[in-house]
């Protein structure tokens, strides 16, 4: 594999360099410089929360844990990269650079974070300089110039060979840990124990995950972003739905699962319905389709489920009119995905910026642009029984169409989401994720 990314390092650099000039010459800059950031402190206190690295640093490098480091680049000229070695014997010293990255790059080693200042371009007033304000050296505050911002993240949405095999790497570690966490629900684990049997499989410590593990057996299931991890294992474990990712060189993948155990046949049937809906837009992940259409389209394909499956009375596309649709699959189809696992740029009109308007009644949804080859989107359809909306839509005219007899014993096992990554390609999507799951 780093073989592999080696090859394809150098055009991902070229692309970069690219896109950095058209960036550069449109908001009337002469360098790009990048702070890969500095951790931040919890307050009153000497501990630093995680540090994650500025997005737009790791773009360019497969280096995550450098805080105090900087990437300069003017162009026509080498990338340089300016690298905090500190000297402490308090703290791990970030490794000397190496690997195939290397020698594309000018490097300056420094041990005091300020030092950075005597290798960043003279002419302040000239730089575009992205990052977070505690990066702020004297002299180089992080201006982060909106016109530059919107032509680099729009562009980001474009994926590189060597950024979709980063993709592919990440879905392959997500999808072994996936398997693990499905034996240890068949086990009867508690959440909290099926959360350790992933992160054994991912290898991989929570800080460096992507996002934390959602792990939610039975009822828990109906929180879109349960986190917590109980320790006991409740008496039956009949449904587990599991959101777990993975990172590689700081490239996400997000991953969702639902399971239903042996007994629950009837669960089961649900999880199969919603499956062979979430393949059906997969499929669609084609040069052409609006993100916004097709989620709107996954509205119908889950309402109609709802319909053949006796949960709802109504038709359905009264369902989707009347909002019915959105108390039980109520959040967005999916989002791009990248180096951050809500990847930037899911709205913007085009490279200059604006905003492409969520379908009204869709709050949720992360992605609204029309989809084209080297997009690499997350497609996560779900169906959920969510004590809070349900109650809503009692009060509703729309409740008397609704078999609550059916959805109150549904309730037991909480919901389901299926969540894939998903790249569109010039001709048939490639899903990272089941591709991942059918080598494993
Ligand atoms: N894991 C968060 C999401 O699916 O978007
Ligand atoms: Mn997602
Ligand atoms: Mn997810």
């Amino acid at each position: 594999m780093t073989d592999l990314l080696a090859k394809l390092y150098p055009a991902h650099l070229a692309t970069l360099k690219q896109r950095s000039d058209a960036a550069l010459a449109r908001s009337g800059h002469d360098h790009l410089v990048i702070a890969a950031g500095r951790p931040r402190m919890q307050f009153l206190d000497d501990r630093p929360y995680p540090f994650a690295v500025n997005p737009h640093f790791k773009h360019w490098l497969p280096v995550t844990r450098a805080p105090g480091s900087w990437i300069v680049y003017t162009p026509g000229q080498r990338p340089k990269l300016v690298y905090l070695q500190p000297h402490d014997y308090w703290h791990v010293v970030p490794d000397a650079p190496a690997g195939y990255w290397v020698e594309h790059f000018d490097i300056a080693i420094i041990r005091d974070a300020d030092e950075a200042k005597a290798h960043l371009p003279k002419d302040t007033a000239r730089c575009a300089i992205i990052g977070e304000d505690n990066a702020a050296l004297a002299g180089y505050v992080p201006n982060n110039p909106q016109v530059a911002l919107n032509y680099l993240h729009w562009h980001r949405a474009y994926k590189t060979d060597y950024e979709l095999g980063m993709l592919r790497v990440a879905s392959k570690l997500g999808v072994r840990a996936h398997r693990a966490a499905e034996a240890a629900f068949r086990n009867g684990a508690s959440e909290y124990d099926i959360n350790t049997a992933y992160l054994n499989a991912v290898h991989e410590t929570e800080n460096e995950l992507p996002y934390s593990n959602i792990i939610a057996l039975n009822q828990h299931g109906a929180v879109l972003h349960y986190t917590d991890l109980n320790r006991a294992p409740p008496t039956h474990s009949n449904s587990l739905v599991i959101d777990a990712g993975a990172s590689f060189h700081g490239y996400a993948a997000d991953i969702t699962r639902s399971y239903a155990s042996k007994q629950a046949s009837e669960f089961q049937a649900l999880v199969d319905a919603v499956d062979s809906a979430q393949k059906g837009f997969v499929e669609k992940v084609q040069n052409g389709t609006n993100y916004a259409d097709l989620h709107v389209r996954a509205h119908h394909v889950l309402a109609g489920i709802l319909r053949d499956q006796g949960f709802i009375r109504m038709s359905a596309e009264a369902a989707v009119a009347s909002g019915v649709s959105s108390v039980f699959f109520p959040h967005g189809l999916g989002h791009p995905i990248g180096l951050q696992v809500h990847d930037v740029g899911g709205f913007q009109k085009d490279e200059s910026g604006g905003t492409i308007a969520k379908p009204p009644g869709h709050p949720y949804l992360r992605m609204t642009r029309t989809l084209e080859p080297r997009m690499v989107v997350t497609i996560e359809p779900g169906l959920y029984f969510i004590d809070l909306l349900l109650a809503e839509l009692k009060a509703k005219p729309e409740a008397r169409d609704i078999a609550w007899d059916k959805v109150e014993h549904f309730r037991q096992y909480g919901g389901i989401r299926i969540e894939d990554d998903v790249a569109c390609t010039d001709s048939a999507p490639e899903n990272l994720t089941r591709e991942a799951f059918a080598a494993a």
